[in-house]
């Protein structure tokens, strides 16, 4: 007897008619049931971006689920690290008094990337959780790369169809945005690393743009050109009908896929307004 699709666990609401969708019915202080967590899976890949809604999902919880994934990241910033879980990435501009600092913890995350560009192994899925959200501002954006490489004209797609990036941590955070240099040891251990500047994504078979803050050079290119060529695709990767602004409420949790998504924080003001995000990476693999 044929039979359709099993009936989802939970609820999907889209979120724009091509990226994004909230999750209904799924208590993440509990563990998730394998059924549940396949179908989330699903639903991860088809949508890009998942959020759901306000919740308390203690740090434990968030690396429990975080490691359904994959092998969660520990970030070579140690500085950042939360809660005692080294998984863990706190961002916040809330100094010691509880009082907003006037300091954006990190300006990088204001560019489009895509997080863990800058290692061998690129980060998968990052889960962010929202403990203090400004009342405007700090907005999270999300586009879509392969929405950004299928809109490549022809002549573009033969021009970089075999380019590779090198991405550097060093290079986007400190002489990009001017925050603290790596220390010795971190630089030591994130050497730039290069990636295809087309990847596929290796679960649905996808290509996708893979550029990003990161990416500084293309290797085979003078250095300027590449900057330049690099610029030009970052701008033309995003397009707004291809796109998701995500308006936090504190206390929700989102997901999205960095193999397929590019990323940034909208501004906020640090110095009137408190915000904390904890963020846990998960490995992806070497992008091919
Ligand atoms: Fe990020």
């Amino acid at each position: 007897m044929a039979s359709g699709p099993e009936p989802r666990p939970f609820s999907v609401q889209r979120l724009t008619a091509h990226l994004g969708a909230e999750i209904g019915g799924v208590e993440l202080t509990q563990e998730l049931g394998d059924d549940v967590f396949r179908a989330l899976h699903q639903a991860f890949l088809r949508y890009q971006v998942l959020v759901f809604p306000p919740q308390d999902v203690p740090p434990a919880r968030q690396v429990a689920l975080a490691r359904r994934f994959g092998e969660v990241q520990v970030h070579v910033m140690n500085q950042y690290h939360a809660d005692g879980y080294p998984e863990l990435y706190r961002l916040s501009n809330i100094d010691e008094r509880g009082k907003p600092s006037g300091r954006h913890p990190d300006k990088g995350t204001l560019a489009w990337h895509t997080d863990g560009s800058w290692q061998r192994i690129t980060g998968q899925a990052t889960l962010i959780y929202g403990e203090v959200m400004p009342e405007s501002g700090g907005e999270t954006h999300f586009c879509d790369m392969y929405g950004a490489y299928e809109r490549l004209d022809a002549a573009w797609k033969t021009r970089i169809a075999n380019l590779r990036a090198v991405h550097n941590l060093d290079f986007s955070r400190n002489r990009r945005h001017g925050e603290d240099p790596l220390t010795e040891a971190q630089r030591l251990a994130k050497p730039p690393v290069d990636h295809p500047v087309v990847r596929t994504h290796p679960q649905t078979g996808r290509k996708c743009l893979f550029l990003g803050d990161h990416a500084e050079y293309i290797v085979g290119l003078p250095y300027e050109e590449g900057r330049s060529l690099i610029e030009e695709l970052n701008t033309l990767a995003v397009h707004p009908d291809l796109s998701y602004e995500h308006r936090w409420r504190t206390r929700e949790l989102i997901v999205w896929d960095n193999r397929c998504v590019m990323h940034r924080a909208a501004p906020y003001d640090a110095t009137t307004q408190g915000r904390v995000i904890r963020r846990c990476t998960v490995l992806g693999e070497v992008p091919a």
